[in-house]
């Protein structure tokens, strides 16, 4: 397949461009600044910002399927990376294509995402964790969601907790309806192969799926 990678140069961007290309698709990747990018090399390169739909329509000139593993850079500063990037993206694809669009998420886009936590835990994590110290990033999420299931695309939002650096442990919880009882962490080396199965994976299309440990 010929992959496009929004964020393809982040820490689980990255992770992604990597496996796409150990399993010998072609990857299209856009990123601000390709002289840091280690797969320069391997991909087709196009250099820019995802506020750019010029940039955009760039990165997804043939190709069959698309990751965003967009993110802020700072989790307390207002960015509004996913707020301008989405419409963008889901607005050029559907004008252009392709329509399978597999996009890093996170728990908390939705209401309901910690129902199925102990009563404690969903108090803490939505009222001190999502409503203060995550709020801008939590509201991106939401935003995301949002647009995601707005548009005509077959998208998935792959929703994780924390995420963190290190290998896979292959053993995931995944559960369409709620963050499993108790999740608040996975690896991205994790998120990275769970997005790259959605390429095969019908499951999940036009709809949110939770990760965790
Ligand atoms: N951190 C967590 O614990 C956590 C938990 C759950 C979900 N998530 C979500 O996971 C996503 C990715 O996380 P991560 O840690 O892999 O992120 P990351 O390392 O910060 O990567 C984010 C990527 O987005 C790119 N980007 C931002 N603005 C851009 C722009 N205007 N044009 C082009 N590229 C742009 C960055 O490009 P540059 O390389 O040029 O900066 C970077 O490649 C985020 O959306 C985050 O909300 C995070």
């Amino acid at each position: 397949m010929n992959i496009a990678i929004f964020g393809a140069n982040g820490r689980t961007g990255s992770l992604l461009t990597g496996r796409a290309l150990a399993a010998g698709h072609t990857v299209s990747a856009l990123v601000r600044e390709p002289k840091n990018f280690s797969y320069a090399a391997r991909t087709r390169v196009v250099e820019g910002s995802v506020f750019d739909p010029a940039a955009i329509a760039a990165t997804l000139r043939d190709t069959d399927a698309v990751f965003s593993a967009l993110g802020a850079h700072s989790p307390v500063k207002k960015e509004d990376v996913l707020e301008r990037a989405m419409p963008l993206i889901t607005a050029a694809m559907e004008q252009y294509g392709p329509s399978r669009l597999i996009a890093l998420g996170s728990a908390g886009a939705l209401p309901t995402s910690l129902d199925k936590q102990p009563a404690w835990r969903r108090w803490i994590v939505q009222k001190i964790v999502y409503n203060v110290f995550l709020k801008y990033p939590v509201a991106s999420q939401v935003d995301q969601y949002r647009v995601l299931s707005h548009s005509n695309l077959d998208w998935t939002m792959v929703m994780p907790p924390m995420l963190t650096d290190g290998p896979a442990r292959g053993k995931l919880r995944i559960d369409p309806d709620a963050l499993p009882r108790n999740g608040s962490r996975i690896s991205r080396s994790d998120v990275a192969d769970f997005m790259m199965l959605q390429l095969t994976n019908p499951q999940w299309i036009k709809r949110g799926v939770y990760i965790t440990w």
